[in-house]
């Protein structure tokens, strides 16, 4: 018989500008807010998983998020690190702390894009890595890791 209960918790992190999905460039980001992308990740897991969602724009309370994290018992942590994923080595070193498989997620296909954007500091610690699936990216992420 199918269990009835959650299937684990995940912490879902989004970085620095995600607070403004909906505003910010919708042509490239899409008309929804972070808390449609939320409802709409929700939905589509239909409340098998437990997530816990944060948000922050600043690189210390990410890493600090990070380190807390590994001292929690997640089934995976899914990370947008928005604008630092090219530049912070920070996140990156923290990312490497956890013994948990972390998912990076981008909206956008940052290949398609500047060439600034392609390069991805944080995601070489991470598992995988999934760009250019638009509100898609975050229910996919945590359904590969149930
Ligand atoms: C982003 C891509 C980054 O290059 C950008 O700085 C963001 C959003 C994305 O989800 O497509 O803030 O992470």
């Amino acid at each position: 018989m199918k269990s009835e209960l959650p299937m684990g918790e995940f912490l879902i992190i989004n970085g620095p500008n995600l607070n403004m999905l909906g505003v910010r460039e919708p042509e490239v980001y899409g008309t929804l807010s972070l808390d449609d992308v939320k409802k709409y990740t929700e939905e589509k897991l239909a409340q098998t998983v437990k997530l816990e969602w944060f948000q922050s724009n600043i690189e210390g309370e990410i890493v600090d998020r990070l380190q807390k994290a590994a001292t929690q018992n997640y089934r995976a942590v899914i990370i947008n690190p928005g604008g630092y994923a090219h530049t912070s080595v920070a996140i990156h070193d923290a990312i490497k702390i956890l013994k948990i498989p972390v998912i990076e997620v981008h909206l956008s296909h940052v290949y398609q894009r500047e060439s600034f954007r392609q390069t991805l500091l944080t995601a070489k610690a991470c598992l995988a890595i999934m760009s250019g699936l638009g509100k898609d990216a975050y229910w996919l992420a945590v359904k590969s890791q149930l």
